[in-house]
């Protein structure tokens, strides 16, 4: 993980996340890059936010279940934190300290971008609890860019009861996607554009090769 930008690790350990609007194919790629870590003899922990810890998926379906206007902008930013902050102490920090590799599907880009980005007045008050509640950022994230219309199409089309965000619609997706791509080319060191349009096996090559060079190059 990183700290004030430095690394910190004094072993193994690394956090990479998984980002992308609604329907990117992010969740299939972090599952797809956590098997074939594993296979090549890595110690892996595959997780998710919001969510990721008992406390954590109860927040959870708290934030992505009913009325989009259930929660205020406010009130939704600290939900998000509250549920990091417990994801980070029960299942994040103590995996990296026995020198795990965590996988995280979403972090605290994600907060950036919907809550943040989407209403731009409110992007000091996320920053401003992150450095105070979370802290870090991952070692490495992967940002799997898709198409607004297409990745909507796909993500209401699994209708899975948590489409509070998805619900907010193609306007909301477009904002989001040029976000996360701003977002990228401000953290270039950190964030890598996947392009999610391709075959599933085409970007799951990819993402593992681009995982292999960043750990040889972290080898002393
Ligand atoms: P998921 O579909 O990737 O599981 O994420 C659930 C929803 O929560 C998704 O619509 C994005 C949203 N979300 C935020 O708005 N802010 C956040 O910080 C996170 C982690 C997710």
């Amino acid at each position: 993980m990183r700290k004030g930008g430095k690394f910190t690790d004094s072993n193994n350990g690394a956090l990479v996340s998984f980002e992308g609007i609604d329907g990117s194919g992010k969740s299939t790629q972090a599952r797809a890059l956590a098997q074939t870590l594993q296979d090549r003899g890595y110690d892996v922990v595959l997780t998710r936010e919001p969510g990721g810890a008992v406390g954590a998926e109860a927040i959870r379906r708290l934030l992505v279940e009913g009325d989009p206007d259930r929660w205020s902008a406010e009130t939704e930013i600290l939900l998000f934190n509250a549920a990091r902050r417990d994801h980070l102490e029960k299942t994040i920090l103590p995996a990296l300290a026995s020198g795990k590799i965590v996988i995280t599907d979403r972090f605290a880009d994600s907060t950036r971008i919907y809550q943040g980005a989407a209403r731009a007045s409110l992007r000091p008050l996320v920053d401003k609890l992150h450095a105070l509640v979370i802290g870090i950022e991952p070692d490495l994230t992967f940002l799997i860019d898709m198409n607004p219309k297409a990745a909507l199409a796909r993500g209401l089309a699994r209708r899975s009861g948590e489409d509070r965000f998805e619900e907010l619609g193609l306007e909301f997706q477009e904002r989001l996607h040029h976000g996360f791509l701003d977002l990228a080319r401000d953290n270039p060191g950190r964030i890598r554009v996947v392009d999610g349009a391709r075959p599933v096996a085409e970007i799951s090559t990819d993402v593992a090769h681009q995982m292999q060079d960043w750990l040889k190059a972290r080898t002393p």
